[in-house]
């Protein structure tokens, strides 16, 4: 119950990892406010929970700067203050020229400007509660995994997230990054063959799910976190470990 009374804002939680994270914050103790695009969906699945009391939805595209600050507005008019954000929106789409201009533009500002938009609309309440920021990367931003644009978009959070932590650490904030590797949410539920031509990169024998990141979130935002600012932590059941999974088995036998 590391969230009782403490003011929680997760994006992206209508839906996936949002969705995960909010749920574990509720289930915590926590008063969440989710922000998201698709209010109707996140309110759908926030009406049937017992604790509803405790969460709001509030519409808000991280594309557009005033309907972030609005709905950043609402959640300090109905909860009085911001202890924590979960900054979990974001995605990619395909594109065959991953260089092309309208994708990288548009990938850009949903990974990358979208997140500066919400940190700096709740800079201010979590200066005053000497709260924590936890950034959803991914691990395409922390080696090679394809798509250029995605992929320097979630790098550059991770160094948004360590100039922040020298900048307002001092003032109490904390923010770290969790960057995931493959997590079975539409994302990969939708593809033919879903997540299983990947599950041979992970040594520990699965792709995650949406609670493995939740958890990680979870962690980061609480006080057991409290040393702790300026990472990017993989959550990727081993996938940046290294290739040697790639090679088919264990390379010095059965026995060990
Ligand atoms: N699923 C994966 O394998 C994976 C891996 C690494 C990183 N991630 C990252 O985790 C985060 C969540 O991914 P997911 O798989 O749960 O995605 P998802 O598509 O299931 O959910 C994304 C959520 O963000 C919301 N959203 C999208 N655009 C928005 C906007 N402009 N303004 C406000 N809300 C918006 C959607 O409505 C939805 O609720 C993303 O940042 C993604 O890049 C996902």
């Amino acid at each position: 119950m590391r969230f009782t009374d403490k003011i929680v804002v997760v994006t992206g939680g209508s839906q996936g990892i949002g969705r995960a994270t909010a749920e574990r914050m509720l289930d915590e103790g926590g008063s969440v406010a989710v922000l998201d695009a698709d209010p109707a969906r996140a309110q759908s699945w926030v009406s049937g929970r017992s604790d509803a009391s405790r969460c709001a939805v509030f519409p808000c595209d991280l594309l557009d700067a005033a309907s972030v600050d609005a709905a950043v507005a609402g959640v300090l008019e109905r909860f009085g203050r911001i202890d924590a954000l979960a900054q979990v929106a974001g995605g990619d789409t395909a594109s065959a020229d991953g260089l092309a201009e309208e994708h990288w533009l548009s990938t850009v500002d949903l990974n990358l400007h979208g997140p500066m938009r919400v940190i700096r609309a709740c800079r201010a309440a979590l200066v005053q509660s000497r709260g924590a920021i936890v950034l959803v990367g991914s691990v395409n931003g922390v080696a090679a995994y394809g798509e250029p644009a995605y992929a320097a978009a979630k790098a550059g959070l991770s160094l948004l997230a360590r100039n922040l932590a020298v900048e307002l650490g001092p003032r109490g904030v904390r923010i770290n990054v969790v960057a995931p590797g493959t997590v079975l949410t539409r994302v990969w539920t939708e593809r033919p063959g879903g997540a299983d031509p990947v599950v041979k990169m992970y040594p520990l024998g699965r792709v995650g799910l949406p609670s493995d990141i939740a958890a990680a979130i979870a962690f980061l935002a609480s006080d057991d976190a409290a040393w702790i600012t300026g990472v990017t932590l993989p959550v990727d059941g081993g996938s940046l470990a290294g290739p040697l999974q790639l090679l088919g088995g264990p390379i010095w036998g059965e026995d060990g």
